[in-house]
């Protein structure tokens, strides 16, 4: 299993502002994300994300000649509340989506999910069990996975082991905010030494000044 974390942040390392508004790439840089989504066979995201941003999660802005087939879409959701109306369950009979949800879904909620054209995965009593939901995915044939946000769901990757390589890309804004989602949720280390460690394997300027940053992840 190969998994990448991509993000955009604000320099104060912001991925969305107080409001959930998250517009922090420029078309350049979501040309480069839809590039490297056409390198994958599946997008995670968290079902916050799906009720903030109400993303599609398909490649459409790829410049560079890229496969045309769409990744598999992955929402985390322990309770199955992800809206009928979703862009993603909206389309979901043309491109491939799978909810993850947990034993506290209702049978109902699921025959709901999957009337829409996605397959439902449970794993998990209260929240999602990534490994197990991972190792599904796996033998359905989804081996390269991109992780697209947001901070709870980044925090449940990096805090499992479970990624190889984060890029994130910094715009050159300060958005502030106390309450507004980080990079990173969740319970966080109790010290910068027992801190998740990367390695910085190259950096890119793009030209309204973002830099994008492709770390490995250290044992
Ligand atoms: N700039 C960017 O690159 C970027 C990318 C993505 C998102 N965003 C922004 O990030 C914000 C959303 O991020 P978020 O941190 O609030 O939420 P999130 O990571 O999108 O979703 C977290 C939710 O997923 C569910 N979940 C189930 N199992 C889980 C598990 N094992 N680990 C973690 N979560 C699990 C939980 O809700 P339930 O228990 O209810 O299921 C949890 O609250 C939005 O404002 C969005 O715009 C920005």
């Amino acid at each position: 299993m190969q998994i990448t974390i991509n993000a955009a942040m604000t320099v104060d390392g912001k991925i969305a502002s107080i409001l959930g508004n998250s517009e922090i790439s420029s078309e350049e840089d979501l040309s480069r994300v839809h590039e490297l989504r056409a390198s994958v066979d599946g997008i995670v995201v968290g079902i916050s994300t799906v009720l903030v941003d109400d993303p599609r999660l398909t490649v459409r802005l790829a410049t560079k000649q890229v496969r045309r087939k769409h990744p598999a879409r992955i929402i985390i959701d322990s309770t199955g509340k992800i809206p009928l109306d979703s862009r993603v369950l909206r389309t979901a009979s043309k491109v491939k989506t799978i909810v993850a949800v947990t034993e506290l879904a209702h049978t109902d909620t699921i025959s709901k999910i999957e009337k829409m054209g996605a397959v439902v995965i449970v794993s998990g009593k209260k929240i999602v069990n990534l490994k197990k939901v991972l190792s599904t995915v796996k033998n359905m044939g989804i081996k390269k996975i991109l992780v697209e946000g947001g901070g709870e769901i980044n925090w449940s990757f990096f805090s499992q082991g479970l990624v190889n390589e984060l890029i994130v890309t910094i715009a050159p804004r300060i958005v502030g905010g106390r309450q507004a989602t980080t990079l990173v949720e969740g319970e966080g280390y109790p010290s910068i030494s027992s801190g998740v460690k990367l390695q910085l394997q190259k950096v890119q300027m793009q030209t309204n000044g973002e830099l994008v940053l492709y770390y490995k992840l250290r044992n």
